[in-house]
């Protein structure tokens, strides 16, 4: 299809973007999907817990062209992860970081970095869209669910001083199908928070806006962004060929809740350092230091 795509529309590159149905999450079973060769064996079965999404994204890895996950369902499970770094083509996901998401990776960065201890993290959502009404069984709330989780988990692992090893706010997300409502998405928030001296600190936001108005910007971007990276090469004082980024694009993460990064590689989800990040490869790019805010030369 992409290779049909790209004759037919005379483009020079083509990049695949995921924004369809969100999945449920596919069971990662030793001998199943945990690795490159049992994922192509099962594949060859027709095994029926191979996602729609998986599938696309191996025929992406197999024609090299860039796949971006949208969703929040685990596509990229490790036999594809593992092709994709074999063939050196570029992954990225998941799930675009739109609305409450974006705002608690701020929200909570912002707390955290000053002392304050978030210690409930309540979100509540209804959308009355098709993603809504989809999301509204279980096995596909569970996928969003799970994307929309571990978004507070650096900013909290940061300060050592507020939280003890292990120690982690409560944090629970609600969503709600309501048809009235349409695209017009509702997001309700609270944070509360300790603060000076045992004081506790409530903050409650309430967020309107239609979910695919703010969806569109970010597939765009995303897009534009992972064509960019395929084209970048870099290398180190000690190495002696040039190289492209790693296969797995962390640099995409300023754009999606559950950044997917390489094995092994911390994720960062708060949305500042996501975009110093971006911002500072870019500068490199055209030959300027990092951006270090220091402003000495004013000093
Ligand atoms: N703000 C946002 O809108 C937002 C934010 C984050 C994530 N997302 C995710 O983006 C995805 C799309 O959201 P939406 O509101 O556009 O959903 P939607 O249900 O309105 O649209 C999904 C489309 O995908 C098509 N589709 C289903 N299975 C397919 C397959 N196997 N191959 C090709 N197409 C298929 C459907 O026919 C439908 O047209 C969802 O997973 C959603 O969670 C959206």
């Amino acid at each position: 299809m992409c290779r049909e795509f790209k004759a037919k529309s005379n483009v020079d590159q083509v990049v695949v973007l995921w924004t369809a149905n969100t999945e449920r999450y596919s069971d990662v079973i030793v001998g199943l999907n945990d690795t490159k060769d049992n994922l192509f064996k099962s594949l060859d079965r027709g095994e029926s817990e191979i996602s729609p999404s998986t599938l696309y994204a191996m025929a992406c890895i197999h024609e090299k062209v860039p796949f971006i996950n949208g969703s929040p369902q685990n596509t990229f499970v490790p036999g594809v992860i593992e092709y994709a770094i074999l063939e050196d083509s570029l992954i990225g996901g998941d799930d675009f970081k739109s609305g409450q998401t974006k705002m608690k990776s701020v929200l909570v960065d912002f707390l955290v970095g000053a002392g304050i201890k978030p210690t409930s993290i309540v979100s509540y959502n209804h959308l009355g869209n098709n993603d809504g009404m989809n999301l509204s069984a279980p096995q596909t709330f569970r996928s969003k669910e799970i994307s929309k989780s571990n978004v507070v988990d650096d900013m909290v692992a940061s300060n050592a001083i507020l939280y003890k090893q292990g120690e982690h706010p409560d944090h629970v997300v609600v969503i709600k199908y309501v048809p009235y409502v349409g695209d017009s998405k509702r997001a309700m928030d609270e944070y509360t928070s300790e603060i000076f001296m045992g004081g506790k600190n409530t903050i409650v936001m309430h967020n309107t806006c239609e979910d695919s108005l703010l969806a569109a910007p970010l597939i765009l971007d995303l897009v534009i962004l992972a064509e960019l990276l395929t084209r970048i090469q870099m290398k180190q004082d000690q190495e002696d060929k040039f190289h492209s980024f790693h296969p797995v694009a962390s640099l995409l993460s300023y754009l999606t809740k559950a950044p997917l990064v390489p094995p092994g590689t911390p994720v960062i989800n708060a949305l500042a350092k996501q975009r110093a990040m971006l911002e500072n490869v870019f500068r490199a790019c055209v030959g300027l230091s990092p951006e270090n805010n220091m402003l000495m030369e004013y000093k």
